[in-house]
C-alpha cells in the first residue's frame, strides 16, 4: 500500500519551554491542538526552568488526554508518537521525552524525535484551508523567545542555517525592553499592542552592525535602557506619557533589522519565497512589513495560522508525519530506544 494514502494518526508532544502541548494529526490535518500555558512565570518576569519542568509534570497527562478526547480517537488507533527532543530547556524537554517514550513503549508503536526549530518551519505544511504551502527552495525566518534564525530550506529535512543571533533572540529583545518599561512578561504582544497607536519615527534608535545574515539584539537593549534612564531622569513620567511612541519606535527598529537581513538573504540566495515562524511572527508590524514586501519587492511570503506560530504541538505532529513517511519510504526504521533530550540540538 502507498504510504501517502495510508491513514496515519500521530500524537505529538511539545514541552521545550514553558508551554505543555499535545496534538493529534490525521496525516497532514490537525484533529486537535491543545496548549497549557504556564502563568506561573509572569510574576518572575521570565521563564524559571525549575518551575517550568514541574508545571510540565502536572500538565502533561491532562493535556495529552484532552488532545486525544478532542480528536475523538482512542490511543490504540495511534500510528506513532512524535515529541520535541530539542532544543530547549533540558528539564522541560525531559518531561516530554520520558512521557512520549513510555507511552510509545506501552502502545508498542514508533517514537519519532523532532527538532523544535525544524518544526516551526514545517508548520507551513499543515493542511489548512486558506493557507498555501511554500514550494522548495524557500527561506524560513524563525523568530521566537529562544531563537532567531534565517534558514535555507531545500527539502523537508534539508535545511541550512544561513544566519542566527549571536546574543539575544528577537523575542527576548521585545520581552527585555518591555520589562525596562515596567510591562509584564511576556512583553512582546504588549509592545505590539501599544505600537499600533504610536509614531514609529518618534524616537530613532540605531541598528546594530552585524556581519552577513547574523543578528544581535543585546546592543539595542542597552541603547533603550540608557534612553529610558536619561529621559526618566528629566521627566519621571516619560515612559507613561510616551508609551505608545516608544513601543512603536522599538518595534519599527526591530522590524527594520529583520527586513534588512531578509533582503540580504534574498540577494545572496536568489530565493524570494519567505516563510516565517516562531512566536514573534504573530507581531502585526512584521506581518504587515512582509505583506508590503510582496507588492514592493515582488516576494512571496507565507504567514502561518496564528495557533501554529507560538509554541504548539501541531507543528511537532506535522514534522512527525513527514518524518514518519520519509523513514518508511527510506526503510531506515525507527529509534525506539535511547532517544534523549538535547538542549542544544542543531537543525
Ligand atoms: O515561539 P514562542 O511561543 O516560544 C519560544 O520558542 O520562544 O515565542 C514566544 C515569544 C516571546 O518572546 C513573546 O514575547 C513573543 O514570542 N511574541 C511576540 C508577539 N507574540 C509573541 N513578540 C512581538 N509581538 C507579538 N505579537
Ligand atoms: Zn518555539
Amino acid at each position: 500500500m502507498n504510504a501517502i494514502t495510508t491513514k496515519t494518526y500521530i500524537l505529538a508532544i511539545e514541552s521545550s519551554c514553558d508551554d505543555t502541548a499535545a496534538a493529534v494529526l490525521l496525516n497532514d490535518k490537525v484533529l486537535s491542538n491543545v496548549v497549557a500555558n504556564q502563568e506561573i512565570h509572569q510574576q518572575y518576569g521570565g521563564v524559571v526552568p525549575e518551575l517550568a519542568s514541574r508545571a510540565h509534570q502536572q500538565n502533561i497527562v491532562p493535556v495529552v488526554s484532552a488532545a486525544l478526547r478532542k480528536a475523538n480517537i482512542d490511543k490504540n488507533e495511534l500510528s506513532a508518537i512524535a515529541f520535541t527532543s530539542g532544543p530547549g530547556l533540558l528539564g522541560s524537554l525531559l518531561v516530554g521525552t520520558s512521557f512520549a517514550t513510555s507511552f510509545a513503549l506501552g502502545l508498542d508503536i514508533p517514537l519519532i524525535d523532532i527538532n523544535h526549530m525544524q518544526a516551526h518551519i514545517l508548520a507551513h505544511f499543515i493542511d489548512e484551508e486558506g493557507y498555501d504551502k511554500p514550494t522548495f527552495p524557500f527561506i524560513a525566518l524563525t523568530i521566537s523567545g529562544g531563537h532567531t534564525q534565517i534558514v535555507r530550506v531545500d527539502d523537508y529535512f534539508k535545511m541550512t542555517v544561513l544566519g542566527e543571533t549571536i546574543d539575544d533572540a528577537v523575542g527576548e529583545a521585545f520581552d527585555k525592553t518591555a520589562k525596562l518599561m515596567g510591562l509584564p512578561y511576556p512583553g512582546g504582544p504588549l509592545i505590539d499592542k501599544y505600537a499600533a497607536n504610536g509614531n514609529p519615527k518618534a524616537f530613532p534608535f540605531t541598528k546594530p552592525r552585524v556581519k552577513e545574515l547574523n543578528f544581535s539584539f543585546s546592543g539595542l537593549k542597552t541603547q533603550i535602557l540608557y534612553f529610558l534612564q536619561n529621559n526618566s531622569q528629566k521627566n519621571p513620567d516619560f515612559i507613561k506619557e510616551n508609551l505608545e511612541d516608544i513601543c512603536a519606535s522599538i518595534q519599527h527598529t526591530i522590524i527594520n533589522i529583520i527586513m534588512d537581513k531578509l533582503e540580504l538573504a534574498v540577494k545572496q540566495t536568489g530565493i524570494n519565497q519567505i516563510a516565517i515562524g516562531g512566536g514573534v511572527s504573530a507581531n502585526k508590524g512584521i506581518r504587515q512589513a512582509l505583506k508590503d514586501s510582496e507588492k514592493q519587492k515582488g516576494w512571496k511570503t507565507y504567514l502561518p495560522k496564528f495557533e501554529y506560530t507560538t509554541d504548539n504541538a501541531a507543528m511537532i505532529g506535522i514534522t512527525g508525519y513527514l518524518k514518519f513517511n520519509q523513514e518508511k519510504l527510506d526503510n531506515t526504521g525507527f529509534v525506539n530506544n535511547g532517544v534523549s533530550a538535547q538542549s542544544r540540538l542543531k537543525i
